[in-house]
C-alpha cells in the first residue's frame, strides 16, 4: 500500500502504472457515460436511491467514478475520492465536480489496489463497476481494508440474468465483443456471490430489473450495501 494522499480539491493523483487509455475505446467509453448517464440514472433511479441513502457527509470513496454520475447521490460536505483509472474520464470528472463544489480528488489508480490507508473512510460506494475490475475478489478485499469499522460499501450493479433466460443466452452470445467495447466489462458475473463472501456484516442485497432499458444485456440488476 502507499502513502495517504491527502485530497486537495479538484485534483487528479494519477498512479501510471495502473491508468489506462486504449486509445478510441477510451474516448468513445467517455463519450458514451458523458451522453447517457442521464439515461442510466433514470432507469437506475430506484436502486440508487435505496443503495445510496443515508450516506454520511465524511470520506467518501467512489470506485470506478466514470464522468461523474453519482455526484447527485453525495451528501453535501462529503470528502470524495474518485478511483478511475481510465484517463478519458477524468477530465469531464473534474468539469462536473468543480460545477458542482464536489469536495473531489481523483486517484488514477484501480480498485484491486487501493492507494488508501486502511480504516480511513466512512463509505465506499460503486455502480456499474464490479462488472469490470479484473480481480472482484480483490476489490471487495480493499474495499473492507479501506472502510473504518461501522463504515458501509454501497453498490448497484449489473449481473447475469437468471439461468435458461434469453437475456443469459443473449449475454454468453455477446459476451466478448461487449467487453472489448466496455474494456472489460462481463456481462456474466455472479457478483452477489462474490459480495456475499466478501466479509461485510449486516448484508442488504436485493436483485430488481433495471425496467424499461433499452440496454437490455445488463438489465439484471442488483444492489444493496453491507457494513464493515
Ligand atoms: C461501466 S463504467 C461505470 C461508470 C460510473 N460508475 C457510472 O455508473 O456511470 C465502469 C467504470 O469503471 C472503471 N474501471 C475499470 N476498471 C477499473 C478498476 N480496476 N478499478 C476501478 N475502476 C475501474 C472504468 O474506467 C469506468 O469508468
Amino acid at each position: 500500500m502507499s502513502a495517504t494522499i491527502q485530497p486537495t480539491r479538484p485534483t487528479v493523483e494519477p498512479r501510471e502504472d495502473q491508468t489506462f487509455h486504449h486509445g478510441t475505446r477510451s474516448d468513445f467509453n467517455a463519450w458514451f457515460f458523458r451522453v447517457f448517464d442521464r439515461y442510466i440514472n433514470h432507469i437506475a433511479r430506484h436502486h440508487k436511491r435505496e443503495a445510496f441513502a443515508g450516506m454520511r457527509a465524511g470520506d467518501i470513496v467512489e470506485l470506478g467514478a466514470g464522468v461523474g454520475a453519482n455526484f447527485a447521490h453525495l451528501p453535501a460536505g462529503a470528502r470524495v475520492l474518485a478511483v478511475e483509472p481510465s484517463r478519458a474520464m477524468h477530465d469531464e470528472l473534474v468539469a462536473r465536480a468543480t460545477d458542482r463544489a464536489v469536495d473531489l480528488t481523483v486517484l488514477g489508480a484501480c480498485a484491486e489496489d487501493l492507494p488508501i490507508p486502511d480504516a480511513s473512510v466512512d463509505e465506499v460506494i460503486c455502480s456499474l463497476v464490479l462488472c469490470t475490475v479484473k480481480d472482484q475478489a480483490a476489490a471487495l478485499a480493499e474495499i473492507r481494508r479501506v472502510l473504518r469499522p461501522g463504515g458501509s460499501f454501497r453498490f448497484v450493479e449489473h449481473v447475469a440474468a437468471p439461468a435458461w433466460s434469453p437475456r443469459r443466452w443473449l449475454q454468453h452470445a455477446i459476451r466478448r465483443p461487449w467487453s472489448w467495447l466496455f474494456e472489460g466489462c462481463d456481462l456474466c458475473r455472479d457478483t452477489v456471490a462474490s459480495v456475499e463472501e466478501a466479509g461485510f456484516r449486516e448484508m442488504q442485497v436485493r436483485r430488481a430489473r433495471f425496467r424499461r432499458s433499452l440496454f437490455t444485456p445488463v438489465n439484471s440488476a442488483v444492489y444493496g450495501y453491507g457494513i464493515r
